[in-house]
């Protein structure tokens, strides 16, 4: 066990994810994606997926709607947010928690001095969860490190770490790939391309690391020069056997895309070059390259979305962007279910 936060940070990912577990093995803070298994995974994406197809009036969503009930969840939202503080929303209501919100720092007591942390703590005192999104990805790690020391029961999960991770964007991604493919096939494998700013694009990073768990799929990185893909991720998923490509043309690898995942330029994180900016126009998927396409592929976005994936292509069958953001709800209520015991078959 670690004996302060400097030691806690020095520990690698895997070392760490003992401690942000429960007692019975559940996640009890959700930092990054690399705490997931394939198991775990599956089983998320399976009941995810029973919530979504249950009868709006039957049993099984009257259970659900009671299965955490007199628990709260509180979100903290340092940066903007449309669907994951919608949809963590409604997916802690429709377990049956209570929520509340802080969405505008400047008017919490922050602006009375008040530490990050000490708000975070404050969360953890008042609620059983905390969701949270913050531009500085310490500051998950600090809060997570916190909750542990104190023994404290709240749950923690990251809904954006700066440009790290947002693990669970990465479920919803991989859920929608696994509803259309098998991702351990090997005759051919699945290659999947992750097109953009990959080096500031934390849903990004999240989708490679769950890719990972499935080490038969090829995943192609493609990006300009200056926003390549982090380095620590590249060796992580060299030293786990992963089959990667890069390259900085998209042209050149469409055609072997059996999806692609889109993102746009993350320029909150710091100085965007004019070059860089120029180039970027390389990295959408126009008309002309969406009918370069393979017939089934699979084109996802995180969403915020600009001209990288322009709107005219939500009619072509194989854009899934919005199917994704609907899953989102299921999938984190079966996340907050899992967290708390509560994914049981009778959910009782
Ligand atoms: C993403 C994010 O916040 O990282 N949005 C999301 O949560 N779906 C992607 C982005 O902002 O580009």
């Amino acid at each position: 066990m670690p004996e302060s936060y400097e030691e806690f940070r020095s520990w690698s990912p895997r070392q760490r994810s003992g401690i942000l577990r429960g007692p019975d093995g559940r996640l009890r803070a959700l930092l990054y994606a690399q705490q997931f298994d394939r198991a775990l995974l599956e089983q998320l994406v399976a009941l995810a997926e029973r919530i979504r197809s249950a009868e709006p009036e039957g049993a099984f969503r009257a259970a659900l709607s009671r299965a955490l009930r007199g628990r709260a969840a509180a979100l903290y939202f340092q940066q903007p947010s449309t669907r994951t503080f919608v949809s963590f929303s409604l997916a802690a209501q429709g377990i049956g928690m209570v929520t509340e919100e802080i969405r505008s720092p400047e008017r919490a007591s922050l602006v009375k001095g008040e530490t990050t942390l000490d708000t975070l703590l404050t969360l953890a005192e008042l609620s059983d969860c905390v969701i949270l999104r913050h531009d500085d990805p310490e500051a998950i790690e600090r809060f997570a490190w916190e909750i542990h020391d104190r023994g404290l029961p709240t749950r923690l999960v990251n809904a954006g770490s700066g440009a790290d991770q947002h693990p669970t964007q990465a479920l919803l991604d991989i859920a929608t790939l696994i509803s259309r493919f098998d991702l351990s096939r090997t005759d051919p494998p699945l290659t999947v391309g992750i097109v953009g700013d990959l080096r500031r694009a934390r849903t990004a990073r999240s989708l490679s690391y769950l890719l990972a768990l499935y080490p038969t799929v090829r995943q192609v990185f493609i990006a300009p020069p200056d926003l390549a893909m982090g380095r620590d991720l590249v060796t992580a998923l060299e030293e786990r056997g992963v089959t990667l490509v890069e390259t900085t043309e998209f042209d050149a690898v469409i055609e072997e895309l059996d999806a692609v995942y889109l993102t746009r330029m993350q320029d909150e994180y710091g100085e965007t070059s004019e070059t860089v900016r120029a180039l970027f126009g390389n990295y959408r998927l126009s008309s002309e390259r969406a009918a370069r396409l393979r017939p089934h592929a699979c084109v996802l976005h995180p969403l915020p979305r600009r001209e990288e994936l322009p709107i005219e292509l939500d009619r072509d069958p194989r854009t899934r962007h919005w199917e994704a953001v609907h899953r989102g709800r299921f999938l984190r209520m079966a996340l907050l279910l899992h967290m708390f015991g509560k994914d049981t078959t009778d959910l009782s």
